[in-house]
């Protein structure tokens, strides 16, 4: 089992996948995980859409004009929303949620990649969000900050290397 540091450094964004199923418990473990986020006030705006269906995980890889067709070779994706008018800040507590679901997939060894459907459009008069709400019949407050897709790698990166690190963005006690 590799310790968080490690755990950190090896989850990279991965999209392609075996085509082999995410067996249900282990999707259920990612999403807990999600469910154990912080959120701001405790508020727990989110809601979590988990999906293994071929032909939903289709029309998810063309929401956008770019950067979701591999959607398409995903097993499984779990839609991050959370409730516009129960937090100002549901942005961040989605996203973070979101992480957080990402490093538990890859504590469970599978890869994972975050697809941005907030502000992003599918079309001239149909905005991303819609387009993702209307295939899974999400209510109308939610909002849907990602889908996250998840799934058993299908390529290897190398783990993120320390000599990347952009020290110079770090700043003490003034900026
Ligand atoms: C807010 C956010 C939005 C992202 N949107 C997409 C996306 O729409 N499509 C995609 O292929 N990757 C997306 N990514 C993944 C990034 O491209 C990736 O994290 C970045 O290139 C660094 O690579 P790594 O995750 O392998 O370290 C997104 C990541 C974040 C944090």
């Amino acid at each position: 089992m590799l310790n968080f540091a490690d755990l950190v450094k090896k989850r990279r964004s991965i999209r392609k996948f075996e085509e082999r199923p995410v067996e249900a418990d282990k999707l259920e473990t990612i999403v807990r995980a999600g469910l154990m986020a912080p959120s701001s006030k405790n508020c727990t705006p989110w809601q979590f859409v988990i999906v293994d269906d071929k032909e939903i995980l289709k029309k998810f890889s063309v929401c956008r004009d770019m950067g979701c067709k591999f959607m398409e070779g995903a097993p499984a994706a779990i839609v991050v929303l959370a409730d516009g008018t129960k937090s100002d800040v549901w942005v961040e507590d989605a996203s973070i949620a979101a992480v957080i679901m990402q490093l538990q997939a890859e504590d469970l060894g599978l890869g994972s990649c975050w697809m941005q459907v907030r502000n992003r459009k599918k079309e001239e008069n149909l905005t991303t969000e819609d387009y993702i709400k209307s295939i899974i019949n999400a209510p109308a407050e939610m909002k849907v900050e990602c889908v996250v897709a998840v799934g058993y790698k299908l390529e290897e990166k190398k783990p993120f290397d320390d000599s990347r690190l952009q020290l110079d963005k770090v700043h003490k006690n003034t900026f």
